[in-house]
C-alpha cells in the first residue's frame, strides 16, 4: 500500500484508505491513552510522512518497551510464536503464583470449594460494567451457553435466530432446544470479506425476522458470536442489540473472544447473556469462564427479563425475576455454585483480571486491534484484500482474529490437507515457527467449506512478529504453489 495522509487526515492518492479506515486509526489514539498519536498525528508531525502501513508500524512500536515487558510477565516458550490464542491462552506468572500458592493452601488446610465466590465476582464485575450478581463463573464458553440456553422456558415453535458460523458451544445446547422443546433454529447466512459494515449485520438480523414473523413465526431469542471463530468478524453487539429491542427478543451472545480481548461494558450493552472463555484471551486457567447475565432493568435494556432457571446448581432461588433496577436474587451465584469448586482455579482467573486492569482493559483492546489490523493490512497489500475472510475497513467489525485464503492458487483453500499441511509447515520449517490454525469457513455461493488460516493477535506479539509471520505465509505460499 502506497500514499500519503495530509494533515487534515484526507485521503491523498490512497486507494484503498477509506473514511472509516482513518476513523479507525483515529480511535487507535483514544484507546492507548492521553500520550498516544494517532498515525495521521505523527504522520503530520514528522518530517517524513510515509506509507499507511508505515504508520501504523509506527504506532505500535512506539510503546515497545512498554509491550515488552507485558511479554515478560507470560512464561510463553520461545521455541515458536504463539498466535492461536483463540483457542487457548497462556496463563501469566501472576496468575500461575496464585494458583500455586492457593493450591498448596487448599491441600495444606484440606480446603473444600463450596460457596458462590461472591468476593471474587465483586472483584471482577466492575470491569464488565456489571455487579457482581451479573457476573457467574463458569466452566468455559460451552458450558456457559448451556446455562444460558438450556435455562429458558423454551415452548414449541419458539424460534431461535442466529447464524451459520456458530461455533458447537453454541450449537450444541440449541440442538438439544431444538429436539427437547420443539424450538426452531433459523439460520443467517453470513457474508465474508471487507465488503461488509456494521448496518450489513443490523440489515441481515431484522430482515431475516421480519421474513419470520410475516410466515407467523414466533422468534424469541437471537443467539450470535462475537466475533465469529471462522472469520474472526466481530458481529456489532450495540447494534444487533438495537434489533434485538425492536423484535423484543432475547439476546444471547457466544462471546468465547470477548474477556482479554475487548473491553465491553456489558451494563451499557444490556444482552440478556454472554458467554465468554476465562481460558482464551483472558490467559485464565483451563475450565475458566466469565458468563455475564442481565439481572435488573437499566435504561440500555427496558424490555422485562427473560424467565429463566438455573440448570447445573446448588442454589436455587424460586424468587420471580425483577421487573426494576433492584435483583430480586443473586442469578450469577446459581450459576457459580455447583456443590465443591476448585477454587484455586477461580482465584487465579482474577489475577489475571486483575493484571489485564492494571494494564488497562481499553489499552490491551487497542494494542490487540492494532496488531490485527497492521496483520490485514498486510496481508490486503501482498495478496490482495479479496484474500481476507474478516474484514479490515469497519473499526465495528474489527476483532484481534484474522482469517485469510494463504494459497497463490486461490481454489487451493477447498483442500483441507494443504491448509492443515500449511499450519503444520508454518510452525516447523520457520525458526521459530509460528502457532496458529485453520478455519472451514461456509462461503456463501461456494460448493464446499473454505479452509482459511486464523491468526490471534495478543499482548505478547509486536509489529516484528507480524512482519516475519507475513513474510513467512508468503515464502511458505510460493513454495506450496
Ligand atoms: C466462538 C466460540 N464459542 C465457543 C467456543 C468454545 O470455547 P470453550 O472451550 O471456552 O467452551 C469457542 C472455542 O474456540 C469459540 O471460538
Amino acid at each position: 500500500m502506497s500514499g500519503m495522509v495530509d494533515c487534515n487526515g484526507e485521503k491523498m492518492g490512497i486507494e484503498k484508505w477509506t473514511a472509516k479506515r482513518r476513523d479507525f486509526l483515529r480511535m487507535l489514539g483514544y484507546g492507548a491513552g492521553a500520550a498516544a498519536l494517532t498515525p495521521m498525528m505523527a504522520a503530520c508531525g514528522g518530517a517524513d510522512a510515509s506509507t499507511g502501513l508505515d504508520q501504523m508500524r509506527a504506532e505500535l512500536v512506539r510503546d515497545a518497551a512498554f509491550w515488552t515487558d507485558v511479554e515478560n510477565m507470560f512464561v510463553l516458550s520461545r521455541d515458536k510464536v504463539h498466535m492461536n490464542v483463540g483457542t487457548g491462552g497462556s496463563m501469566p506468572q501472576v496468575s500461575l503464583d496464585t494458583f500455586a500458592a492457593k493450591n498448596l493452601a487448599k491441600a495444606q488446610e484440606s480446603g473444600s470449594g463450596y460457596g458462590n465466590l461472591l468476593e471474587l465476582r465483586q472483584r471482577v464485575a466492575p470491569s464488565f460494567g456489571v455487579d457482581a450478581d451479573e457476573l457467574a463463573f463458569s466452566a468455559n464458553t460451552s458450558s456457559g451457553m448451556c446455562h444460558a440456553i438450556l435455562g429458558l422456558d423454551w415452548r414449541a415453535g419458539d424460534v431461535i435466530v442466529t447464524t451459520n458460523h456458530e461455533h458447537g458451544g453454541g450449537n450444541t445446547p440449541m440442538n438439544i432446544a431444538r429436539d427437547r422443546y420443539g424450538v426452531e433454529i433459523s439460520r443467517v447466512s453470513l457474508p465474508v470479506g471487507n465488503n461488509q459494515t456494521a448496518a450489513t449485520y443490523t440489515n441481515l438480523f431484522d430482515e431475516h425476522i421480519r421474513g419470520l414473523k410475516a410466515q407467523g413465526k414466533r422468534v424469541r431469542a437471537m443467539v450470535w458470536s462475537c466475533p465469529t471463530y471462522l472469520t474472526g468478524t466481530l458481529l456489532p453487539i450495540a447494534e444487533l442489540m438495537e434489533v434485538v429491542k425492536s423484535h423484543e427478543l432475547i439476546s444471547i451472545v457466544d462471546g468465547a473472544h470477548l474477556p482479554g480481548m475487548m473491553h465491553f461494558d456489558y451494563g451499557a450493552l444490556g444482552v440478556d447473556f454472554m458467554s465468554g472463555a476465562g481460558h482464551k484471551w483472558q490467559c485464565g486457567p483451563g475450565s475458566t469462564g466469565i458468563l455475564i447475565i442481565r439481572n435488573k432493568i437499566r435504561a440500555s435494556n427496558p424490555l422485562p427479563l427473560p424467565t429463566w432457571f438455573p440448570v447445573h446448581t446448588s442454589t436455587y432461588s424460586a424468587a420471580a425475576r425483577t421487573t426494576t433496577g433492584t435483583a430480586s436474587y443473586d442469578i450469577a451465584a446459581s450459576v457459580t455454585s455447583c456443590g465443591s469448586l476448585h477454587t484455586p482455579m477461580f482465584e487465579a482467573l482474577v489475577a489475571s483480571c486483575e493484571l489485564w486492569d492494571s494494564i488497562g482493559r481499553k489499552k490491551i483492546e487497542t494494542y490487540d486491534l492494532a496488531l490485527s489490523s497492521y496483520l490485514k493490512e498486510k496481508i490486503a497489500e501482498r495478496w490482495g484484500v479479496e484474500a481476507l475472510y474478516a474484514p479490515k475497513d469497519d473499526p465495528k467489525l474489527l476483532s484481534a482474529l484474522t482469517s485469510f485464503n494463504p494459497f497463490k492458487n486461490k481454489d487451493d483453500v477447498m483442500v483441507s490437507a494443504k491448509a492443515s499441511e500449511f499450519v503444520s509447515r508454518i510452525r516447523s520449517d520457520y525458526a521459530p515457527g509460528f502457532e496458529i490454525r485453520n478455519a472451514s469457513i461456509p462461503v456463501i455461493g461456494a460448493a464446499a467449506n473454505h479452509n482459511g488460516l486464523r491468526i490471534s493477535t495478543h499482548l505478547w506479539h509486536d509489529a516484528d512478529d507480524i512482519d516475519r509471520l507475513v513474510d513467512s505465509m508468503w515464502d511458505l505460499a510460493q513454495k506450496m504453489a
